[in-house]
């Protein structure tokens, strides 16, 4: 069945995108946990689809077995190639297209991509028309509630055009450009756009527990999660099982922790290669150690690890020290 951001169940559980994470050993192990979560992927290069970019399209591959719904987020700044990219993402299996406006980093905004286009209204709604024009599938935008200084009537201004340009859901991070990730994100932007909007709006920004959830959904659609994952996938059956009515708590030992995390290691293997894949986890394996016993002394020898068993006997070695 094709999906339709109207006809989710709300509240809506979301997984961010985070270039340099959310790949599809991180969903999947995202969606093993609790699988009601909308996994979005890293974001992508628009021009890096047209033009046949191996890192581009390795972004995008997933497990559809799994990871279903899965929305890839391109960015660009090229009406044309926006749309012709979300059509190569039609014909490779995902169920919606997201378009990046949130993006503050300096290469991205350089070249009138990302946030940018907050600033470049007129160019924004044109990329969102052309895309939802070329593709059957929902399209979406995340964006952050401002550029530089907050101004309410234009974040309001700017949403409702979006819509009116054809963006079927948006997720608003409560944060400016200009404060990329300083201070804290606010949530009373974003409560103003649901008042006005016809489609669903998902709300984001500085979700680390479920009590964090009680207090910001508001009149929310949903709530979209990031940092707060890392390290800690099970923050996303607490906030469902809240969501449903009921009670759950993520595991606190490391041993209780340890099969989930092997899990996501051997997954990154399998989907980049033994060598990349525990390069990249390794930031994964120091998060799933935040907080716990001399951390610190693990953590140096946890980046530094060449293969899954090193990995297993790290943890062991943490595990009984500990019992
Ligand atoms: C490492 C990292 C990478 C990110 N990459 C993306 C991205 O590719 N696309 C995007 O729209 N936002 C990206 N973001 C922003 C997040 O999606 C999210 O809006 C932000 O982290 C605030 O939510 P949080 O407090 O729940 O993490 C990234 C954030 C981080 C920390």
């Amino acid at each position: 069945m094709t999906f339709r951001w109207k006809d989710q169940k709300t509240p809506l559980l979301c997984l961010a995108p985070m270039e340099g994470y959310t790949d599809s050993a991180y969903r999947q192990i995202i969606k093993e946990v609790e699988p009601k979560v909308i996994c979005f992927t890293e974001f992508t290069s628009a021009d890096g689809l047209k033009f046949g970019n191996r890192k581009s399209f390795k972004r995008i591959e997933f497990k559809p077995e799994i990871e279903r719904p899965l929305i890839a987020q391109i960015f660009g700044s090229d009406p044309a190639v926006m749309a012709e990219s979300a059509k190569i993402l039609e014909d490779m299996g995902v169920d919606g297209i997201d378009i990046n406006m949130g993006c503050p980093s300096g290469k991205i905004i350089a070249t009138c991509r990302g946030s940018a286009l907050f600033e470049e209204p007129e160019l924004a709604f044109k990329i969102v028309d052309a895309t939802q024009q070329a593709t059957s599938l929902d399209v979406s935008v995340k964006m952050r509630i401002g550029f530089g200084k907050f101004d309410l009537p234009t974040l309001l201004n700017f949403t409702k055009n979006l819509e009116s340009s054809g963006a079927k859901h948006i997720a608003l991070h409560g944060r400016t450009t200009k404060q990329k990730y300083t201070g804290m994100s606010d949530w009373e932007p974003i409560y103003e756009v649901k008042k006005q909007a016809g489609v669903p709006i998902t709300g984001n920004g500085d979700i680390l527990t479920v009590e964090n959830v009680q207090q910001k959904i508001g009149n929310l659609d949903g709530v979209m999660i990031g940092r707060g994952t890392y390290g800690n996938p099970w923050i996303m059956k607490e906030v469902q099982a809240y969501f449903d009515g009921k009670e759950y708590k993520g595991p606190t030992t490391l041993e209780e922790k340890l099969p989930t995390i092997l899990r996501q290691a051997k997954l990154a293997c399998e989907f980049k290669g033994e060598k990349k894949g525990i390069i990249e986890m390794r930031k994964h394996l120091s998060n799933y150690i935040h907080g716990f016993k001399n951390a610190s002394k693990y953590r140096f020898r946890l980046v530094r690890v060449n293969t899954l068993n090193e990995i297993e006997e790290i943890f062991n070695e943490i595990i009984n020290s500990t019992n």
